[in-house]
Formats: C-alpha cells, structure tokens, sequence
C-alpha cells in the first residue's frame, strides 16, 4: 500500500510562485506531501487561482474580520488544522504571528525569506544588499521561532551580486532560487529527515552549520 503522504497547508497573501514551485514538486510520485490546503489573508492573492486551478482546497480567512492578531491566529489555527494539516508553510503570508500560533505548529512550521539569514530581517532585503556593497546575497528557508525572520536555517541559497544590478534583478535571481529550495526543505521534512532541535536543525540525524545547508551556484 502505498504510504501515506505528509499533508501541508501553504499560508499565503500575494502572487504564490513560490506556492507554485510546491504544488510542481508534490506532482512528482516520489514527493512524499501533498498540499492539503492553501489558506490566504487576502481575498485576491493570485495563489488562490493557482491552488483551485491545481484542485487543492482553497481558503480565505481576512484578517480584516477578526478585532486582534489573537482572533485572527485562532481562526487561521481552526482552518489549517481542520485541513488535517501536519506541516505548515508560509509562502509570502504577510502577516506577523502570535506566539500563541508559533508555539501551536512548533517545529513545523517553516518561512522563506529572501536574505542569507541572519543578515537583513525585515523588508527590502534585495536593495539592502545593494546598499551594502555585498558580493553575495540569498535566500533561506528557516523553522519559524517567536522571534521575525529569527528561526534556525535550514537551508540557504547564495547568489553573486552582479555589477549593474538592481534590486529587481537581483530578486529575480533569488527568486529562482526560492523555487528550489523550498521544495528541498519540504521533501526533506516530508520525508522524516528533518527536526528542529533549539536554535539548530537536524537532517539525517546529524547537526547543520548555524547558516543550515548551504547550496552555491
Ligand atoms: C518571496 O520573495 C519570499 O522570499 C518572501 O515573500 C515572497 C513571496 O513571493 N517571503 P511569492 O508570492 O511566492 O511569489
């Protein structure tokens, strides 16, 4: 009989490509997940095309219905737990969670954010690294923890910095990378492989660097 797939629900609020490079890998029989559920803030996220358009079940939960962020994570906590949820993943949600919600999906929960973490937390990541003069920038996939865009990495993607850049062109080029990465880690924690375990991560039993993997051009 064939085994049971790790179900994951995928938050979003926006254009969802990162949402589309999940729903591509779990089509492969060898995935090892299957989206259960994708869950939006936004009424018009154009993740939600894709997900209805992929047949997976699709919902809104507006945090313009709920009074506070408490109202509005229990919601979100009944809807992804009533998709029978085992691994959430915030794919471009533009919301901050409560510590009530990290704590409930505790070392299941997973974001991506475009910067080599622990540099530039927050926005404008791309033109940040610019700013810098930065020979190097990325992306990386982390469990999420209370603290923003603070959680233990899992694995991180470099990309040069070219001359003549700009922050979109830049963001392109992490964006590719986006699109590999994230089904990497899910594969990975479908499979069994991967456990938070503090402030590191595990794969396979064995201790990753404070950076997680890291994957060069
Ligand atoms: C990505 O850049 C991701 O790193 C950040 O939000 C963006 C989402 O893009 N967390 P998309 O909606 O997946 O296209």
């Amino acid at each position: 009989m064939a085994q049971k797939k790790c179900q994951v629900a995928v938050l979003i609020s926006g254009s969802g490509t990162n949402l589309q490079a999940l729903i591509d890998a779990a089509a492969a029989e060898d995935a090892g997940f299957e989206l259960c559920a994708v869950i939006s803030n936004k009424a018009d996220a154009y993740g939600l095309t894709r997900a209805r358009d992929a047949g997976i079940p699709a919902a809104v939960v507006s945090h313009r219905d709920y009074a506070d962020r408490e109202s509005f994570d229990r919601a979100l906590i009944e809807c992804i737990d009533g998709h029978g949820a085992e691994l959430v993943v915030l794919a471009g949600f533009m919301r901050i969670l409560t510590p009530g919600f990290v704590r409930h999906y505790s070392g299941r929960l997973l974001n991506i954010h475009p910067s080599l973490l622990p540099k530039y937390q927050g926005l404008n990541t791309h033109q940040r690294a610019l700013d810098a003069g930065d020979a190097e920038h990325g992306v990386t996939v982390h469990f999420v923890t209370e603290e923003l865009d603070g959680g233990p990495p899992i694995v991180q993607a470099v990309v040069p910095v070219e001359p003549g850049d700009t922050a979109g062109i830049l963001a392109k080029r992490v964006q590719q990378r986006e699109h590999s990465i994230y089904p990497l880690a899910v594969r990975w924690f479908a499979g069994g492989r991967l456990r938070m375990d503090g402030e590191r991560v595990l794969l396979d039993g064995e201790l990753l660097p404070p950076s997680g993997r890291v994957i060069r051009d």
